[in-house]
């Protein structure tokens, strides 16, 4: 199963204010609807009440330390290492992790793939995906997108994929 981490960073790496995506971008969100159709969704428990709703044909499970923490249409796990075992268990090739920071941090390390959307902006963020080394990472894509009416900053889409001997084993 394919590990992969979702994310769109401003150019400090800035991801979230306010509990928030920090920008409006449609391409950006018909992108991660695409890739994450059909897929396993892990995210952090603040992130998925940001959310706040089952993403349809998505397959959520939501990660809290919380025994008693439900949300409607998500599986809850209370680790990373839970949430990517449910996902192999039920057949998945490749499973999305889709924040926030946290769960970030928790995946890096075991991720095998970045979808990253960098937008060329500086929000007023107030949280950040983790650094990471470019140097252990191969870029495959890299393509910018302008400006319009739906999408308020110019980004670039890119595929990072991670060299074979680099993956810690998940
Ligand atoms: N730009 C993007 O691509 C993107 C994507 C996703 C999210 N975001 C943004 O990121 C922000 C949220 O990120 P965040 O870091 O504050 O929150 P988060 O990662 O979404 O959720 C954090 C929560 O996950 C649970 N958790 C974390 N580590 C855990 C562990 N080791 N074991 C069990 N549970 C664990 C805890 O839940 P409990 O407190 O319930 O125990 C913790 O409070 C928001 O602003 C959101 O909009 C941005």
């Amino acid at each position: 199963m394919r590990i992969s981490i979702i994310a769109a960073l401003d150019e400090r790496g800035g991801i979230g204010k306010d509990n928030r995506l920090p920008w409006h971008l449609s391409a950006d969100l018909e992108r991660f609807k695409t890739l994450t159709m059909g897929h396993h969704l892990i995210v952090g428990r603040k992130t998925c009440q940001s959310i706040g709703r089952p993403l349809p044909g998505r397959k959520g499970i939501v990660i809290t330390r919380d025994p008693r923490f439900e949300a409607p249409g998500y599986t809850v796990a209370h680790s990373l290492e839970q949430a990517l075992s449910l996902a192999r268990q039920r057949g998945e090739n490749e499973a999305f992790i889709a924040g926030g920071a946290a769960i970030y941090a928790l995946a890096l390390p075991l991720a095998d793939r970045m979808y990253l959307t960098r937008v060329h902006t500086i929000a007023q963020a107030d949280t950040f995906f983790p650094p990471f080394d470019p140097a252990a990472w191969k870029l495959l894509q890299n393509q910018r997108h302008p400006a319009d009416e739906k999408n308020e900053f110019d980004f670039t889409v890119q595929v990072w994929e991670r060299g074979a001997k680099l993956r810690r084993k998940a």
